[in-house]
């Protein structure tokens, strides 16, 4: 396997961490490298659930590494919480297959508070945040007032910072009418889990140079999805960090001439979560999957907004993240569909649309074209190979890919870890 970017191709919950964990098992080194614990990544293993946030989904294979690079944004407190859970469920995490950068940004619990206030602030306008903190942590980065993991090795200075930096947002808090956070206690809080994180510690880029130099190959685990880019995305109905392929270059310190294929996983659907425009959105559908008991989020258990296929999105995230091939995810979601239309261009007035315009309201106005295909109307879930998959269910998904302008490369017709078809 060759050294392999991941990226959602669509809003997010793509099947991104199923995808991961099942390439790991030909892969030495799995990096997350933006975004924070925003990201719930659901992966089913023996039919036993693990959800993942922080650390790389390669976690749950034995014998590999995993790594969380500069450009991921960390909740000392809740990574901790994700630690101490997957030992519960019997995964080994210790510094022999988990290290993090020293140079990650550090989520505060006044930037958990401050996402929340801005969010209330902005009344019916607000982005639907997941309410971690991941905005505020990425302003004070760039603003150059962040607090960095390496800081957590030395804790005496780090709690004088730590309350500089909680008075202050309580400043913030008060001057917006939000509750200020109670600082002794979450000081108290977040150094005790400040002592857990230490020991995972290090130079992530010299040790990931290290491997790369070997006969290691990278898996780089994307979060988020194409269009929360806070550069390509929806803007301002967005995430805060690069989801795309570059945001995994900086994000771990490993060059472009490193890199040898790029993965875009998509749904055989679309899903997003929070508002912004979603111009396939379909209710019908919605409803339908949501009485399946499917759609609803790894993180904050919302009912995700759901909608047709969308090739005209897919294309785009094709160029802006260099896709090589498609990782097609829930299938079987359209087992029993009659017939399951797909959006192929955007009528915008009476132009015709190949491509989503950057400008928000124009993209609002936007009208999808459909195509429609027959449903196979049969069940999938038990397929193992390509030649299992119903011809109808063939046909939608050489015609999606193509429609995409991508290689179908992996399809996956159930959570399960065996639910996979590698073509
Ligand atoms: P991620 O954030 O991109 O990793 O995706 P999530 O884990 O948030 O959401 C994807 C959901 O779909 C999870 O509940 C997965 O267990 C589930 N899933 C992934 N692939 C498939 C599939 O092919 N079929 C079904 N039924 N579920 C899938
Ligand atoms: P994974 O990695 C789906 C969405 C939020 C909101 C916007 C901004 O599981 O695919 P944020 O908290 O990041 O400031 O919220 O981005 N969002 C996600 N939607 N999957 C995710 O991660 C998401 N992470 C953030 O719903 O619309
Ligand atoms: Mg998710």
């Amino acid at each position: 396997m060759a050294n392999t970017i991941l990226v959602g191709a669509q809003w997010g919950d793509e099947g991104k961490g199923k995808i991961i964990d099942f390439l790991t098992e030909t892969a030495d080194v799995v990096v997350r490298s933006q975004g924070g614990n925003n990201a719930g990544h659901t992966v089913i293993v023996a039919g036993k659930k693990y959800v993942l946030h922080l650390i790389p989904s390669g976690i749950l294979r034995r014998g590999k590494m995993c790594v969380i690079g500069n450009g991921v944004v960390i909740d000392a407190v809740s990574l901790a919480g994700e630690i101490e859970g997957l030992r519960k469920q019997g995964i080994r995490v210790t510094p022999r297959n988990l290290m993090i950068s020293d140079c990650a940004h550090l989520t505060l619990p006044s930037h958990r508070a401050l996402d929340r206030a801005k969010e209330v602030a902005k009344g019916a306008g607000k982005i639907g945040t997941t309410g971690r903190g991941i905005g505020p942590t990425y302003s004070e980065k760039a603003a150059r007032t962040g607090l960095r993991t390496g800081e957590l090795l030395n804790p005496k200075r780090f709690a004088a910072r730590l309350r500089e930096r909680l008075v202050e947002a309580n400043r913030q808090l008060k001057a917006m009418g939000a509750q200020p956070v109670n600082i002794a206690a979450e000081s108290r809080q977040y150094l005790a889990a400040a002592k857990v994180i230490a020991p995972f510690l290090g130079n992530t880029v010299v040790f990931l140079h290290e491997m790369l130099d070997g006969e290691t190959h990278a898996l780089f685990e994307g979060a988020q999805g194409t269009f929360l880019d806070i550069d390509h995305g929806t803007y301002p109905y967005v995430t805060s960090s690069n989801t795309t392929a570059g945001g995994a270059c900086t994000g771990s310190g490993v060059g472009p001439n490193r890199i040898h294929k790029v993965l875009g996983t998509i749904k055989a659907y679309t899903t997003r979560v929070g508002e912004g425009p979603f111009p396939t959105e379909n209710q019908e559908l919605g409803d339908f999957l949501h009485g399946l008991g499917r759609e609803f989020g790894a993180t904050t258990g919302r009912a995700r907004r759901c909608g047709w296929f969308d090739a005209v999105c897919v294309r785009y995230a094709g160029i802006v993240n260099g896709i090589d091939e498609l990782a097609v995810t829930n299938v079987d979601g359209l087992d029993t569909m009659k017939t399951i239309n797909v959006c192929v261009a955007y009528k915008l007035g009476k132009k015709r649309l190949d491509h989503p315009p950057t400008d928000l309201d124009a993209l609002a106005r936007c009208v999808p074209v459909y195509e429609t295909f027959p449903g196979w109307q049969s069940d999938t879930t038990a397929a193992k190979k390509w030649a299992d998959l119903p011809p109808k269910c063939r046909a939608y998904l050489q015609a999606i890919a193509k429609l995409s302008n991508a290689k179908l490369g992996i399809v996956s017709v159930g959570p399960g870890r065996e639910q996979t078809i590698l073509l």
